[in-house]
């Protein structure tokens, strides 16, 4: 089936299996290789990608249903090439990561929380990645990056830096 897939704000038609997932799509046929595959159905949230800008599980979705819809994955965030958007740098700065493994889905969900509710509160910050797994338990350093983007976003009056 022709599927148009609109990621990353550019169009790609491609041709697909109707049962070929989002991620794989992502994946295999894009070669957006941000979008991690972990356990595949729906409990790690390393797939993570956004639609219509809020966090969905890829690896739920078929490629066929996100027709039409607008996409996010992590290799849409930097602001150019070679550069890191304000969320990606905190991390960095926090040693947010570890193997880096969750790192994409915790980043545009993190995205998602800060364009909704830019001060949040730990607890919201807690509540939001609460369905990311990160197997190096870094979630202290995670929840700093997340709450040094946000203290960095107050200041810069930036909202499209997240
Ligand atoms: S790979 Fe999709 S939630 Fe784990
Ligand atoms: S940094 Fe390794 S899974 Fe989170």
């Amino acid at each position: 089936m022709k599927v148009l897939l609109n990621v990353n704000h550019v169009e790609h038609e491609i041709d697909v299996e109707p049962r070929l997932t989002l991620l794989d799509a992502l994946r295999d046929n894009m070669r957006l290789t941000g979008v991690h595959t972990g356990c595949e159905h729906g409990v790690c949230g390393a797939c993570t990608v956004l639609i219509d800008g809020a966090p969905a599980r890829a690896c739920l979705i078929f490629a066929v249903q996100a027709d039409g819809l607008a996409i996010g994955t992590i290799e849409g965030l930097a602001p150019a090439p070679g550069e890191l958007s304000l969320i990606q740098d905190a991390f960095c700065e926090t040693h947010g990561m570890q193997c880096g493994y969750c790192t994409p889905g915790m980043i545009l969900t993190a995205h998602a929380l800060l364009r909704e509710n830019p001060s949040p509160s730990r607890e919201k910050i807690v509540a939001a990645i609460s369905g990311n797994i990160c197997r190096c338990t870094g979630y202290g350093q995670i929840i700093e990056a997340i709450e040094l983007a946000a203290r960095r976003l107050a200041g810069s009056n930036a909202g499209d830096a997240a």
